[in-house]
């Protein structure tokens, strides 16, 4: 049986929804990595940094932009030894068309960690779908097995009903290491 790890970044606060922008006291990536971590009988991590993003939606979304823009990387502030897990589902929210800095950051100071282990990406998002967020992931670790990505409208995994009837993707998403 693989060992697995379900590690995920998310913001929560005000954030778009197809009715309007309001806040949130969980982030749509964590509860859709919480699904898949009890799915899969895996372990969870949360990355976090010591950068704090903006609670108003367009103040953060204007900063996510000019942080990407600058290749910006804020300091990790918890760490995950990944060596021990076979499997790692990669999840994060799609922020102008690639992943947050944030997990940027994590992702470059594990590279190596990740040589041989199988990638399972995940994503949430308005529209945009994985867009160049793949590509991405692919650079950040070349030695990684990168597998089929999954990904979901933010407002679907922020809702409990929502989120359980996607219990089938996800059982499939997962059935390419189960
Ligand atoms: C800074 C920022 C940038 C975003 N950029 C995009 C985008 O390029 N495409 C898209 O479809 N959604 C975009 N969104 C919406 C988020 O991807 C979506 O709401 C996601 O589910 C948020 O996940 P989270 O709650 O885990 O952070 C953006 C949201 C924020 C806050």
């Amino acid at each position: 049986m693989a060992k697995i790890l379900v590690l995920y970044f998310s913001r929560a606060d005000e954030n778009y929804f197809p009715n309007g922008i309001h806040a949130v006291a969980e982030g749509n990536t964590a509860k859709l990595a919480q699904a898949i971590a009890q799915a899969a009988g895996a372990d969870i991590f949360e990355v976090k940094t010591d950068h704090r993003y903006p609670k108003a939606y367009h103040a953060c979304t204007e900063e996510a932009k000019k942080l990407l823009a600058q290749g910006y990387r804020p300091k990790l502030t918890a760490d995950c030894d990944v060596s021990p897990y076979d499997v790692i589902c990669v999840g994060y929210p799609m922020w102008w068309g690639t992943m947050p800095t944030d997990l940027m950051a994590f992702l470059e100071q594990h590279a190596a960690d990740f040589a041989s282990k199988k990638v399972l990406p995940f994503c949430t998002h308005e529209g945009s779908r994985f867009e160049h967020s793949l590509k991405d992931l692919k650079h950040l670790l070349p030695r990684a097995q990168i597998l089929a990505g999954f990904e979901m409208y933010g407002h679907v995994a922020q809702d409990a009903e929502l989120l359980k009837g996607q219990a089938d993707k996800i059982e499939r998403f997962l059935s390419q290491v189960k």
